[in-house]
């Protein structure tokens, strides 16, 4: 099922969710839990990394009791490229915080054997004692991490080739569109499923459409976000824009 909260704005969403990781963090913490968080990169997450890493700073919110797993990575790209998930994380987020950097898993985009890669991300997961908030954004396509239409529930980490649409979208962080990598490595819509709470965020007008297929549409492989109907706890964290296409 999926639970949709509107917020007056992306920073006070922001807020919100940063509150909730903090909470669950504390109290796992303090009984010698480690907590296992599924992360996003692009645009829609800056604002929850930012509160986060404000937490950190401000109120003492440690993350040495975090292990995360990011959703995806370019195929191709390596740590130092600055538009690999890698460079971005440590950005924007883990070279603010206590993270250990053992606990960081991304994908290896510089893999040269994926199918291999892909496993052992799985097999990391689910030694971890698999994960226990995952945090999403969504694209216009309705993917998922980088599960692009047609992706079934089924789906476990694997390479999968990017959409134009998603190209197209990605390329304002790229010089040109010919530099978006056309594949990447993305954990799958089951693995996304298997996270004990997801927690999709969704701001601005552009992503009003599609929020709207993912909550209302039949389940199917033709926007891959439509799956998470099937989670027992996910929330979709809405400002008014993204919202807007709900209202009947
Ligand atoms: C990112 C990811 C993608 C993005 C989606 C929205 O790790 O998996 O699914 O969440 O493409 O991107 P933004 O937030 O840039 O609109």
């Amino acid at each position: 099922m999926i639970a949709p909260r509107l917020h007056p704005d992306k920073h006070i969403a922001a807020q919100v969710v940063a509150r909730e990781i903090a909470d669950l963090i504390e109290i796992r913490s303090k009984s010698g839990k480690y907590t296992v968080l599924g992360l996003a990169t692009g645009a829609t997450p800056l604002p929850l990394y930012a509160e986060l890493i404000r937490l950190h700073r401000e109120a003492g919110l440690s993350f040495q009791s975090v292990i995360s797993f990011n959703l995806d990575e370019y195929a191709g790209l390596g740590p130092a490229h600055p538009q690999s998930y890698r460079y971005f994380m440590a950005e924007h987020f883990f070279r603010h915080i206590d993270i250990a950097p053992g606990n960081i898993h991304i994908p290896d985009g510089l893999s040269t054997d994926t199918t291999q890669t892909c496993a052992d991300f799985e097999a990391e997961i689910t030694a971890a004692g698999g994960i226990d908030l995952q945090i999403l954004g969504i694209g216009r396509t309705g993917h998922i991490g980088f599960n692009e239409p047609p992706s079934s529930a089924d789906s476990r980490t694997r390479q999968v080739h990017l959409n134009d649409v998603t190209r197209r979208d990605n390329s304002v962080f790229f010089e040109n569109l010919d530099e978006v990598p056309t594949s990447a490595l993305t954990m799958g819509v089951a693995t996304i499923l298997a996270a004990r709470r997801v927690e999709l965020l969704a701001f601005g007008s552009g992503k009003a459409a599609i929020v709207r297929r993912a909550m209302r549409e039949q389940p199917s492989v033709d926007c891959p976000a439509t799956w998470l109907q099937r989670h027992a706890a996910c929330t979709f964290h809405l400002d008014p824009e993204a919202a807007a296409m709900l209202r009947d």
